[in-house]
């Protein structure tokens, strides 16, 4: 069956006492049918949250690949799965431009989480200058092949992937849902094409980009839209929830 998963990215917002307020309504509200919610709080707070709700999946933002050691500042992914982390985002867009992060620095990544069995969700997006010269389908599919398309088969399979056009995070401005879906339905042909159909339709896809409740049923109603990774609309628990009923 498609999974339908949507994901509340906090970014560096909320102090403790706003995530328990966060997590508590979350937690009151009635959850939609065969939705998988996730967060990716702060670190700092992962495991109040993951003790605090079994309703949702706790992630962690980021996370270092080597097992430990002297880097000062960063977190391993046995640190994050100690405290209650089930998964990490990959390769946000604000990691790759703030952070200088590259494609072949989050395939790292990518295969520290294969091999210590962390789930991620692997992010890509173009940003506006390729987007105006019409390149953004290359863009996207060479940040795919360089970090994720060295899988196997079966690896790929279990893969969730955002696509968050860069011009359309945290702007206001979202992708129409034919902007959506044409990339979508783009990344699902590339891997059809690298391993087959089968592997391709067992991908999820999540658009991230400016998602609220009043866009995310016309994006959700998209073929290849498979849910959401919600940036400022994640930070109540109201508006969450109403991206996550989009599906009914
Ligand atoms: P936004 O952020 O929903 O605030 O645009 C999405 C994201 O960065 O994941």
């Amino acid at each position: 069956m498609k999974r339908r998963i949507v994901a509340g990215n906090w970014k560096m917002n909320l102090v403790s006492d706003e995530v328990n307020e966060l997590i508590k309504a979350i937690e009151n509200a009635d959850k939609p049918e065969g939705v998988e919610l996730m967060v990716f709080p702060s670190s700092l707070f992962v495991a109040q949250v993951a003790q605090r709700t079994d309703k949702v999946v706790v992630g962690v933002q980021n996370l270092y690949h080597e097992a430990n050691g002297a880097f000062t500042g960063e977190q391993s992914i046995s640190q994050a799965k100690s405290v209650g982390a089930e998964c990490t985002l990959i390769g946000h867009s604000e990691r790759r431009e703030l952070f200088n992060e590259t494609n072949s620095l989050l395939k790292k990544k990518v295969d520290a989480c294969l091999t210590n069995m962390l789930k991620f969700i692997f992010c890509c997006g173009e940003p506006l200058n390729i987007r105006k010269t019409g390149r953004e389908a290359d863009f996207v599919k060479q940040q795919l092949e360089e970090s994720l398309f060295h899988l196997t088969k079966d690896q790929m399979k279990s893969v969730v992937i955002a696509y968050e056009p860069i011009w359309a995070i945290g702007t206001g401005e979202t992708a129409t849902s034919d902007q959506a879906e044409s990339m979508h339905a783009d990344i699902r042909s590339w891997i059809a094409e690298k391993y087959d159909e089968d592997t391709a339709n067992n991908v999820a896809i999540l658009y991230g980009g400016s998602c609220k409740p009043d866009n995310a049923k016309e994006l959700f109603s998209c073929p290849n839209v498979d849910g959401g990774l919600i940036g400022g609309a994640s930070l109540k628990a109201e508006s969450f929830l109403a991206i996550a009923k989009a599906f009914e």
